[in-house]
């Protein structure tokens, strides 16, 4: 049995003896949104948050706020944001190769998904490969290694590669975002706008021919488009890099999506034959 504190949330999950089975507790995380577990000791609910220091500082309301609170703080929160992108691009502007934008990025405090991620999820491969994968965001078998795709999807996106002769050794991996948005949910624009510099500068450094997009998240962020994948997937796209080179991308679906929707597999076996005709693998 788990005892909790007393408190009227969880009143309908307890019984007389003010506990609850493991049953209704597990219900009782699934409906408050937890996933997974982080840690081997419990906490009790009756301490105190440690103080929890915001990445990002938002301003104390001021007088025009007080008419209008969710206005100002709307207004707060986008200045934030402008702020943290802006810092996210010096950042990068001084990361000279992938070392030091991977310590960059493990430093930046500018997104808060890094206060609930574990790890900072930054790409993984060959630094100078001919191609760079990318998709949406850790999930949390990668928020748990701190490497991309290493969980389902990852597993069935290496079987799909070897039949093209592609493995980890041959291309470079990575996320529009570094951290994991909690309980996987979809991330905010504002969370995709201040880790775009970072996304970006990996593939300044890289200086890829080709770019392969998992998903639509990662094309639409990329291109700044709003294009659903099944428009976007299997067509080239021309992504202009600083080097003067213009990388050929082209979208497919999620392996994610694919674990959902097999009947869709030989759509992206099609994309990736069109990268095989072109030499990659
Ligand atoms: N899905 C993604 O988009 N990225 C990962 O790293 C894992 C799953």
């Amino acid at each position: 049995m788990i005892t909790l504190a007393k408190n009227p949330f969880y009143s309908k999950y307890m019984n007389m003896e003010n506990s609850i089975d493991i049953k209704s507790a597990l219900e009782f995380y699934l409906l408050a949104g937890v996933d997974e577990t982080v840690g081997e000791s419990s906490m009790s609910l009756n301490t105190p948050p440690e103080k929890v220091v915001l990445p990002i500082s938002i301003k104390a309301p001021t007088s025009t706020s007080a008419s209008n609170p969710i206005r100002q703080a709307t207004t707060e929160l986008a200045q934030a944001t402008v702020s943290a992108c802006q810092n996210a691009h010096q950042l990068c502007a001084q990361a000279q190769n992938l070392n030091e934008l991977r310590q960059a990025v493990e430093n930046f405090d500018g997104c808060a998904l890094k206060l609930t991620a574990t790890h900072t999820v930054f790409g993984d491969g060959n630094p100078e490969a001919k191609i760079v994968l990318i998709g949406e965001a850790p999930g949390a078998d990668e928020d748990r290694v701190g490497v991309p795709f290493v969980g389902r999807s990852g597993q069935l996106l290496d079987k799909m590669l070897s039949y093209i002769s592609l493995d980890r050794s041959k291309y470079y991996i990575t996320n529009i975002l570094p951290w994991r948005p909690p309980g996987n949910r979809t991330p905010t624009g504002g969370e995709i706008a201040v880790c775009l510099p970072f996304l970006k500068r990996q593939l300044e450094l890289i200086n890829p021919d080709y770019i392969l997009l998992l998903g639509g998240s990662s094309a639409n962020a990329l291109f700044d488009n709003q294009d659903p994948i099944s428009k976007l997937r299997g067509h080239w796209l021309e992504y202009p890099l600083p080097s003067g080179k213009t990388a050929q991308a082209l979208a497919t679906f999620h392996p994610a999506y694919l674990l959902r929707n097999s009947g869709q597999k030989s759509k992206a076996w099609a994309d990736l034959l069109k990268l095989h005709k072109e030499g990659v693998g």
